[in-house]
This record gives C-alpha cells, sequence and structure tokens, in this order.
C-alpha cells in the first residue's frame, strides 16, 4: 500500500566499524574524511586498505538497533565509494555477506581510480553519519546524505538525500505536468507498465535519471541503477526520497558542468544513442486500424497526390494473421509482400510491430514460433521455474512470454525475424506492449500470496499492484524472479532485434519500443506511448521529448495528433507542425478513431502540413548532424532552452518551445483558437526563419508575442550557427541527392560556425568504419571556410552546394569571390533585413573559401 511521501522516521540506525581507503596515485586530491564520533555511538575502526586492489573507498556500517519498519533488515552493509572517472563517482550500497540482485547493464569501470577529480566526498562520522559529495570548484553539496538514517531491509531500500537546488529534471517514465520538477512533496513511481500517459502514473518505461542545475548554474546528474519497483518524492527543501523494494543502491553521480555534459557523461556510462537510418528521420505514418491492404495503399497514394513527405509506412496488428507474431494475414493483407517491395522501390519503408506474447493455443504443427520455443524451454515461467507463464494478451487464446533475459530467448528470437524477412521484407521493427502487457492481472491462475506477489511495501504505483496488467513478480527468468527483473523485459528484447534487423537486411536498425530501461538508447526509438488527442497532451509531449533526450534516447516523439480520441482538424494540423519538429516524427491513432493523416482532411490541410514537413526535410542534414554528434558523443538531439542558456534562470522552466541542437529554437502553438505564441528570446541573436528579420535586441530576455497563424509554426535560428539543409523531396532517398544549401546565422561579431555529417544513411557502422563525410564550416569577417575533416564517402562526388543565406548582414557586399572567382551579381539578392542570398555552383566534396567583399 501506499505510505505517505514524507519519509518515515528511521527506526535503527547505522554506525562505521569499518573505513577502506583507498590509495592510488593522486589519492591526496580527494578527501575522505572520518571525523572522530562526536559521541561514543559503536566504535569506528578505520582500516586504512583500499579495497578493491585499491580503486574503491569502502566503509563497513553495522545496524545499531531495532528493527524498520518492514523487517529482515540487512545488519551489515557496505559503501564502495569509487572515482571512476574525472566526472563520475559511483558509490554502491549493498550487503557485502550476500549477493542481490544487481542490473545487469555494464558500465565500464575504469582500473585505476581517477587521479584528478571535480569532486570530493566527505564522510562525517558522527551519528548522523553525513555522507556528501561535494563539487570542488564551487563547494557546493551535490548530495547529502544520512547514512546513518538509510534503511536498507530485504523489501524495503529508503535513502534520501538533499539536493543543491529545486531546478531538478528528469525521472521517468511519467506524464509530468512541467519539465523543471514541482518540488512539493510530488511521489513518482518507477515500475514499466502499459499504462496510457496519465499524470504521474508510472508508465512504459523505467529511468531513475535526474538532472540538476545549480544555484550557480553548474549541473550535474544523477543515475539510481535499481530495476525493482521504486518511487522517488521530491520535496522542497529541496531534498529526493529514494524507495525501492529490492536490489542495491547503486548510484552514479555526473559532474557536467553543463547540462549537455551531464548527458554526455551519462550516455557514455550506459550507451551512447545508436546512429538511426536516415530514412528514419522522415515523416513516419502509422495506425492501428487499417482494415486491409486497399486502405493502406489509398492512404499512401493520397499522401503521394498531395506531395506530402513520408518515408515510412507502418503495419500495425492488423496486418498479422489472428494477431501473431511472425505471420501476416493472407486475405486482408493478400500481396503485403509485394506491395512492400513496390513501397521499397518508391523510396519507402515499411516498419512491422512485433509482440511479446506467443499463442500457445494455435492448432499443433501450426504456429512454429510458438513451437520451436516451447521446444528450447525459452519463457518467462511460473515460480515453479518450469511452467511456462501463461498471459492472455492480443493473440487469441492464452499467451507465453519470451524471456529475453535468457541468451537461447534473444537467439531463437532473432533467428524468427531473421526468418521473417523471407516472408515480409519489413525494413523496421516496432515492439510494443513489452513491459511486459497482459490483459489479465497476473498469468493463469492468478498471482499466489507470498511476499513478492505481495511484498510488505508497494511504492507509489498504480493499482498498488506489481502485477495489475502484467505477470505475478514470481515468475522465473533467467536471472532471476521478475520480480527483480519485470522492468527490464522490454530493455532486454531491444538487443536481439537491433541484431536481427542487421542480420536480416544488413541495413542500419531501426527499432521502436514502447517499454525502455536506462541504456535502451544505443538500440532504440521510443515512443511516448497511448496519449490522446488533446491539446495539453500535445504540450506535455514536448516535455516527454526533453526528458527522452536526456535519458540518452533522443530518438523520441509522440503519436502526432493524438492516439486515443478522434482528433479535430486544428488539434491535428498544430499538432502535424509541432510533429513535424519531433526528432521521431509519426503520425498514429488508435482502433476505431477516425484517419488523421495529413492527406486525410482536404487540400487545405494538406498544403499547411506539407510545407512544416518540407521545412524537416530541407534541415536533415543539419538534424542527422545532431544525431551523429548523439551517437559520437552523447549530446541531446531535442533540448530544453536551458541547456543551452543555463544562467539564465527564465529558461529553466520553459517547456513550451524547446531547440533542436543549439540553434534552431521551435515555438510552437499548443492552444485552440491561438494565432500568435509568446515567446521568450534568451539573450542570443535570433532570426526568424522565414524572413530571416533579426529580433531586435530590445526583445532579449523577454517574452514578445510573435504571429502564429494557421499555417505557420514560428521557429527561429540563432545567430552563430552554420545550419546545413537541403531541397526537400518527398522521401529522403530524393531529397539526399539535392543540392545543399548553408544557412549562415551571424552572431554579434559577424561569426558563425557549424558543421554536415554525412554518409549513404543505411550502412551499419559508417562512423566505425570511417566511410562517412564530416565537413566543418567557419565565417567570419565575411569570408566563409570549409575545412573537410574527413572524406571517405563517395557519394559526396555527385551533391552539390547551391545556395548560402546569410542573415545579419550589415550590408551588401560588392563583390562575392568563391574560390578566387567573382560569383555574377544576378546571383546575389541582398534584403534590407540583412539577409544575403548567393546562389553559386560548388562540389560538396571540395573546400569552399566565399570572400564577400
Ligand atoms: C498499443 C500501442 O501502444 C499502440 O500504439 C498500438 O497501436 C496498439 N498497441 C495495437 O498494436
Amino acid at each position: 500500500m501506499c505510505l505517505p511521501s514524507s519519509p518515515p522516521t528511521p527506526t535503527y540506525r547505522f554506525a562505521v566499524v569499518m573505513v577502506m581507503r583507498r590509495r592510488q596515485p593522486g589519492d591526496g586530491n580527494t578527501r575522505l574524511f572520518a571525523h572522530p564520533p562526536s559521541s561514543p555511538p559503536p566504535p569506528a575502526s578505520f582500516a586504512v586498505s583500499g579495497a578493491d586492489g585499491g580503486k574503491v573507498n569502502r566503509i563497513v556500517l553495522s545496524k545499531n538497533g531495532e528493527t524498520s519498519q518492514y523487517g529482515n533488515d540487512i545488519s551489515q552493509i557496505a559503501l564502495d565509494v569509487e572515482f571512476q572517472t574525472k566526472d563520475r563517482l559511483r558509490f554502491k550500497i549493498y550487503d557485502p555477506n550476500n549477493e542481490r540482485f544487481e542490473v545487469p547493464l555494464k558500465i565500464e569501470s575504469p582500473p585505476l581510480a581517477a587521479a584528478d577529480t571535480s569532486y570530493d566526498i566527505e564522510i562525517v562520522n558522527d551519528s548522523s553519519l553525513r555522507f556528501k559529495i561535494i563539487r570542488k570548484a564551487t563547494g557546493t553539496v551535490l548530495w547529502d546524505t544520512s547514512l546513518a538514517n538509510m534503511i536498507f531491509a530485504d523489501q524495503y531500500l529508503h535513502i534520501a538525500t538533499n539536493v543543491p537546488s529545486s531546478s531538478v529534471y528528469g525521472f521517468g517514465e511519467q506524464q509530468h505536468p512541467s519539465f523543471k520538477h514541482n518540488m512539493d512533496h510530488i511521489t513518482y513511481g518507477m515500475y514499466t507498465r502499459d499504462q496510457s500517459p496519465k499524470m504521474y502514473a508510472n508508465l512504459y518505461g523505467v529511468h531513475p535519471f535526474y538532472m540538476c542545475i545549480e544555484n550557480d548554474s553548474n549541473t550535474h546528474g544523477v543515475l539510481f541503477l535499481n530495476s525493482n519497483a521504486q518511487d522517488v518524492t521530491l520535496n522542497p527543501e529541496p531534498s529526493l526520497t529514494f524507495r525501492t523494494i529490492g536490489g542495491i543502491l547503486d548510484f552514479y553521480v555526473f559532474l557536467g558542468p553543463t547540462p549537455e555534459n551531464v548527458v554526455q557523461q551519462y550516455t557514455e556510462a550506459i550507451g551512447r544513442p545508436h546512429f538511426p537510418p536516415y530514412w528514419s528521420l522522415g515523416y513516419q505514418l502509422s495506425r492501428w486500424g487499417y482494415p486491409n491492404i486497399d486502405v493502406v495503399k489509398e492512404t499512401v497514394k493520397r499522401m503521394e497526390q498531395y506531395g506530402i513527405p513520408q518515408d515510412v509506412q507502418y503495419g500495425d496488428i492488423d496486418y498479422m494473421n489472428h494477431r501473431l507474431d511472425f505471420t501476416y494475414n493472407k486475405e486482408n493483407y493478400a500481396g503485403l509482400p509485394e506491395y512492400i517491395q513496390e513501397m521499397k522501390k518508391g523510396g519507402l519503408h515499411y516498419v512491422i510491430i512485433l509482440d511479446p506474447f506467443l499463442t500457445k493455443d494455435e492448432a499443433r504443427g501450426t504456429y512454429r514460433p510458438y513451437e520451436l520455443g516451447e521446444q528450447l524451454g525459452i519463457w518467462v515461467n511460473n515460480s515453479d521455474g518450469v511452467t511456462p507463464a501463461a498471459g492472455q494478451a492480443l493473440p487469441p487464446g492464452y499467451s507465453v512470454y519470451p524471456d529475453y533475459l535468457n541468451p537461447r530467448t534473444a537467439d531463437w528470437w532473432t533467428q524468427m525475424c531473421v526468418e521473417f524477412q523471407n516472408v515480409l521484407p519489413y525494413d523496421g521493427i516496432w515492439l510494443d506492449m513489452n513491459e511486459p502487457s497482459n490483459f489479465l492481472n497476473g498469468q493463469y491462475p492468478g498471482c499466489a500470496h507470498n511476499n513478492l506477489n505481495y511484498p510488505p511495501f508497494v511504492p507509489r504505483i498504480s493499482d498498488d499492484s506489481l502485477f495489475h496488467s502484467t505477470l505475478c513478480p514470481d515468475s522465473k527468468t533467467y536471472l532471476g524472479s521478475l520480480y527483480n527483473t519485470h522492468s527490464l523485459l522490454g530493455w532486454s528484447e531491444a538487443p536481439p532485434t537491433f541484431r536481427a534487423i542487421q542480420e536480416a537486411t544488413g541495413k542500419r536498425p531501426f527499432v521502436l519500443s514502447r517499454s525502455t530501461f536506462v541504456g535502451n538508447g544505443k538500440y532504440t526509438a521510443h515512443w511516448l506511448g497511448d496519449n490522446h488527442a488533446l491539446w495539453e497532451d500535445m504540450h506535455m509531449s514536448i516535455i516527454g521529448i526533453l526528458e527522452f533526450n536526456l535519458f540518452g534516447i533522443p530518438q523520441v516523439g509522440a503519436d502526432i495528433c493524438g492516439f486515443y480520441f478522434d482528433t479535430t482538424i486544428e488539434l491535428c494540423l498544430r499538432w502535424t507542425q509541432l510533429g513535424a519538429f519531433y526528432p521521431l516524427s509519426r503520425n498514429h491513432n488508435a482502433l476505431g478513431q477516425k484517419e488523421q493523416d495529413p492527406a486525410a482532411f482536404g487540400i487545405e490541410f494538406a498544403a499547411i502540413a506539407r510545407s512544416a514537413l518540407q521545412i524537416r526535410y530541407s534541415l536533415l542534414p543539419y538534424l542527422y548532424t545532431l544525431f551523429f554528434e548523439a551517437h559520437v558523443f552523447g549530446n541531446t538531439v531535442a533540448r530544453g532552452l536551458m541547456h543551452e542558456f543555463t544562467a539564465d534562470p527564465e529558461t529553466h522552466g520553459i517547456d513550451t518551445a524547446f531547440l533542436w541542437g543549439p540553434a534552431l529554437m521551435i515555438t510552437p502553438v499548443l492552444q485552440e483558437a491561438t494565432r500568435s505564441v509568446d515567446v521568450y528570446f534568451p539573450e542570443a541573436p535570433w532570426f526568424d526563419y522565414y524572413t530571416g528579420d533579426k529580433i531586435p535586441a530590445s526583445s532579449y530576455k523577454k517574452y514578445v508575442s510573435i504571429p502564429a497563424p494557421l499555417e505557420k509554426i514560428p521557429l527561429f535560428i540563432r545567430g552563430g550557427y552554420i545550419l546545413p539543409t537541403q531541397t526537400p523531396a518527398t522521401r529522403t532517398a530524393r531529397s539526399r541527392l539535392n543540392p545543399f544549401e548553408l544557412i549562415i546565422a551571424l552572431d554579434e561579431q559577424g561569426e558563425a560556425s557549424g558543421s554536415l555529417f554525412w554518409d549513404d544513411g543505411e550502412s551499419i557502422d559508417t562512423i566505425e568504419n570511417g566511410n562517412y563525410f564530416l565537413a566543418k564550416y567557419t565565417y567570419s569577417e565575411a569570408h566563409l571556410r570549409t575545412r573537410i575533416v574527413h572524406n571517405s564517402y563517395q557519394g559526396v562526388d555527385s551533391l552539390t552546394y547551391d545556395t548560402l543565406q546569410i542573415l545579419g548582414v550589415t550590408s551588401r557586399p560588392n563583390t562575392v569571390l568563391l574560390n578566387g572567382k567573382n560569383i555574377r551579381s544576378n546571383d546575389i539578392h541582398y534584403q534590407e533585413n540583412g539577409k544575403l542570398t548567393i546562389h553559386f555552383f560548388a562540389p560538396l566534396g571540395e573546400e569552399l573559401d566565399i570572400i564577400l567583399q
């Protein structure tokens, strides 16, 4: 049952029995204070020697006093502090005498402790036993907990910490009313669940990660690596209280000091985001409830007729026979394999849905995926560890659940996906319902009354139940009870699916997953689940997208126009404009709702949708370069204004606008019948994307009302940046061949810089194998230079530049020299607002030198 969110009074305390202190080069730079006890609690014995070959500071604590409220306290626990890198510290609190469940995510721990760190730790050996993590440069205390007040019982672990400010972001997956958290005793549960987004509920994924902007605008992040059902309470002190019902207390702290640095360091630890195929950045169309293949064909056709860009068509469960994985309906979807081939020829890609349950009730000898799996014994089992757990889900009859944590299951799944490619030549896979979802509460015949299914304490999760809409926690997986591994099942489905697409198609995988856990971004994109066609949901999608960028899953979007409920024309129009700037731009809706593809509402709607999506398509070279940077450096793709303007506190609370990388600000209309947006302009030169008009400096740090007629989503380009773009087309296969343009937005010094990453858009590991092109652009003193940093992609040879757009030019140049030769003056257009457009022709693969005189 739910407890009040305020921390319970400790019923027992810990005290130090032993300190083992690492001795490493650079040890002098770290401080481990063990102050003498002020009153004499149990004598602390300080054994000054390192644990784990000397790289770990270890403190062993002993319980002193009565039993805590839920019993089964662990009497002795250890705290290991590892100085993993200059900016990453791990501290782990565990039972040194008995193994407990630990999340099987491999985070590299360097062999030696970092010699030079940006943090210190401090342990005050008085009765409160405060453990502090301090930012050396400023003395800010990032983490401050009383170890004595912690509770470490078998099924109830509780730790609280003060945080240095209330600018706290992250934790998921839930629907949050604001990006910056409300710290007024708000509790969020984390336990993967098939739950349509609703405020405060635990949703599909688990991400116990937060970011905090300190008062001087340095920023740090913290991961609580734990997969058990848990919750966190945000308190006004400000402080955080973590409660979990299993595993250990395993924390990683990332010192930043900028928000981008935090995400870079976080993804360095948990795995950098995958590099998506180029086509998956195009527009994606889906719906549940295309009754037959003809309706799919008609939809695709009308998109083409209106010239609306589209790169991906999805097949939801409608394409399946009896909703069975690895089948297709040969009546309603007769000719699907041939149609997929036809789509491919036209530059479209087809993504199929797969569910993580297989019916066991088909006639014998008719459903090989199940029969093979049954032979291999690869399902999640009942508590006996032998008989498969049988729930009820989308397919008829009872279904079993693949235990993807078992390497044999992973191999079987890969094999099934690879074989299915010979039936349906899909391009990508959509992993749905992998929380895992079950339409029963617990498998047949229900969950036994034991302490796994009914633990003494249940965190703040929906229905106060660990088995509502899923399997019983005492079910057995390869890594032990679902009690520990439930929230990891969807996560463990991702790597074999990724591998399968690589094997099956020989190309870069696109996997879209509903359930995610820490590190999923390495393999999958994510969508925010079954939202509603409501204006409020459209706003909250921005928050979700910014959060998943913090979680290292930058390829994220929400169902454009809403999943449940019939959308309205105006909502869908505004949502299409906003969705054109989701990193993952996908329109999807539910069975029974009316059609909402952008070609469904007639010519005027189609024209507006087309123009928004054409902007997306023209900016795809910039977006792709951002994904390259996410993959290589761990940057975010969509980011909150606070990432770039951290020192401006007004940006901390903004979640109605967002940025693509550092340079493009997207300010959508989020209210009905509204024809303007109040845009906050942080202090930087900004240019209107459409006109090139410069926002006057008098508007900096102010909200300005910007007109937003129905046909337009306001967009702004930040001075100081160069954005590569390309003439759009209705498929990326075609737009990728079009000429490039550079938008050069000048800062106050008349300077700008940027880059372009390019490759074939679909081969595996092009970056790792060096098969790519990378150019850096710098503009200063009226001089644009290109430096080709890497040039090993031959496809570049047929590509050209044809336009420069320079924003913020103070006067018309007399001449413009391209690599020493004059550009014809007819090709130079100067506007009074300082926008200079230059048309020219130059190969992409050669360095540019353009001088304005
Ligand atoms: C639930 C998913 O969230 C939704 O997107 C999908 O359409 C349905 N399952 C049917 O497959």
